[in-house]
């Protein structure tokens, strides 16, 4: 029942993965899902690269030495977010940057083109829930760095939105916390 995988669906973080690997299979439906993200202009903005294996050693390296030059520049490095940045992914069985492509004739607004990409990841978020797999979107390290964007064959007019962290859950998904729907909606009849 759709209610039941909506409510049940939580943030499963790295350190909660067993070393399994989610089947690919999975992660192929999980992607399939996604593209069926509702899209303003059928502009289907959404894009993906998947690391998993040694590939999310490169992502680590990259992100790590990105993360550094850009902060030692600025004066903000901080040797244990380098660290972080440089050990995590490796927690993971797949990270799938998601990234917004702009379309050239830009038909819609930016914001729409965001959100289209935002329920592609909630699509994500449910179809790993649904498969017994742990998720969770992080919108952390070079997630805003403009320097990251070629790395995952973006333009400038393009976004990296975040990276959608996977594996296989070694915990009961917890109970979620939200306040009453009632405080948020106002209806009009
Ligand atoms: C846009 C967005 C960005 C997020 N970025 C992060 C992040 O950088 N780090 C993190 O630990 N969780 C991140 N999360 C996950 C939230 O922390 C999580 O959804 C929230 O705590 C509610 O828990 P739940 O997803 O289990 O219901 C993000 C979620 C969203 C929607």
């Amino acid at each position: 029942m759709i209610d039941k995988v909506i409510e049940s669906r939580r943030s499963v973080y790295q350190q909660q993965y067993t070393n399994e690997r989610v089947d690919d299979a999975i992660v192929k439906r999980i992607l399939s899902n996604a593209n069926w993200a509702p899209t303003h202009k059928l502009t289907e903005p959404w894009r993906f690269v998947v690391f998993t294996g040694d590939g999310l050693k490169k992502l680590a390296t990259f992100q790590a030495e990105l993360y550094k030059r850009v902060t030692t520049a600025d004066g903000t490095f901080k040797e244990d977010r380098f660290q972080n940045l440089l050990t995590k992914p490796m927690l993971s069985s797949h990270i799938i940057a998601v990234c917004m492509k702009r379309d050239e004739k830009k038909s819609v607004p930016e914001i729409e083109e965001i959100g289209a990409v935002f329920c592609a990841i909630e699509n994500m978020y449910l179809t790993a829930t649904a498969y017994g797999v742990g998720c969770y979107l992080s919108t952390g390290g070079v997630t805003y760095f403009a320097e990251a964007k070629e790395f995952f064959g973006l333009g400038n007019e393009d976004r990296l939105i975040g990276f959608f962290n996977l594996g296989m859950s070694r915990i009961e998904l917890p109970k979620g916390k939200r306040k009453p729907i009632e405080d948020k909606v106002v209806w009009v009849s």
